[in-house]
């Protein structure tokens, strides 16, 4: 906040007040972000908030099992941060906040996405991650006007095998899970939003994040807490399956520059020239765990 209006707090409350209506009226974006309390959503909702204290910004989550609100704690009192706790896929919710608050961009992260669970319950999948797109899209045509930044995945893009060139924004569409398969189909959508209604849309598809506040069901922290207690690292196949890792703060950053200077319509793959087998990768985290102490 401005040193001028702290200064108005002790002096006068409603004058402050004033100032902060003013401060609000006159911010240069009012930005949308949903799935703000996951492990992403979190780190970038804080990222926004420290760095642009001109523009508002509005996190949106419905708090499922994946969110954590004391990711948010160190925001909760900025002037520029609100939260609003909704379901992506209750369109009338929806359709009121945006009308409510007119919001000039989305960036929209909020999904189901641990793959695993995606095996056992398919249709929540389609439900939150393509209805709840669609939802968002369709708000957004009505009553926004800026950018809709869709933050999708590499997965939409199949497996990679020891040996094979990284993914390319132009590489076909080979989902293999139910999860994969609702984000490429909420990217297509995306697309035909951008294509039939000129929305002004950008995606991203990135590789596996890692990094503070990931859901202990996911690969990294499963394995760790799994290391520590003695448990059995349930490895898929023989582990010569290859990921890219990508640190939750880079992407963070390379969000913040897509959502930027993104030319609309556009696709932007994001990853961290980081490729591990997963083999490779557990046996790092054993080397580094019995390196630190923590496992002998
Ligand atoms: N984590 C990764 O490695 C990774 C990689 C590529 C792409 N992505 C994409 O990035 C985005 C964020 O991933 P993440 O790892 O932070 O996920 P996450 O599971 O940690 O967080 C998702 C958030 O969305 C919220 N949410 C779920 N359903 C909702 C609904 N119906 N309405 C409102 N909110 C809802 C959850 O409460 C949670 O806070 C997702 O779209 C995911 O597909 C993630």
């Amino acid at each position: 906040m401005p040193k001028v209006v702290k200064k108005l707090i002790s002096k006068d409350f409603k004058l402050y007040l004033d100032c902060k209506t003013i401060l609000i009226m006159s911010c240069d974006k009012k930005i949308l972000i949903t799935g703000e309390s996951g492990f992403i959503g979190s780190h970038l909702i804080n990222f926004f908030v420290s760095k642009y204290s001109n523009y508002e910004i509005h996190g949106l989550d419905s708090l499922t099992y994946a969110s954590n609100r004391d990711y948010n704690k160190t925001i909760e009192n900025c002037e520029n941060y609100f939260f609003h706790k909704i379901d992506i896929c209750n369109r009338e919710d929806i359709i009121s906040l945006f009308k409510q608050h007119r919001f000039t961009d989305v960036i929209h992260l909020a999904a189901e996405s641990h793959v695993d669970n995606s095996i056992d319950n398919p249709l929540l999948f389609a439900q939150t991650n393509i209805i709840g797109t669609l939802n968002l899209l369709h708000a957004f045509k009505e009553f926004s006007k800026g950018r809709f930044h869709h933050i999708s995945t590499d997965e939409v893009y199949g497996d990679l095998d020891v040996g094979d060139l990284a993914f390319h924004e132009e590489s076909p569409y080979k989902p293999s899970s139910p999860y994969s398969a609702s984000k490429a189909s909420s990217d297509h959508f995306v697309r035909a939003y951008n294509d039939t209604y000129d929305l002004p849309t950008l995606i991203s598809n990135c590789s596996n994040n890692y990094g503070s506040f990931q859901h202990p069901e996911k690969l990294i922290p499963l394995f760790i807490n799994n290391i520590i207690n003695n448990k059995p690292l349930p490895i898929y196949g023989n582990g010569q399956n290859v990921r890219d890792w990508l640190y939750v703060e880079d992407h963070a950053r390379a969000i913040d520059t897509i959502f930027h200077n993104g030319k609309i319509g556009e696709t932007y793959n994001v990853g961290g020239f980081n490729e591990w087998k997963n083999i490779d990768l557990v046996n790092l985290l054993i080397t580094k765990m019995i390196f630190k102490g923590i496992y002998i």
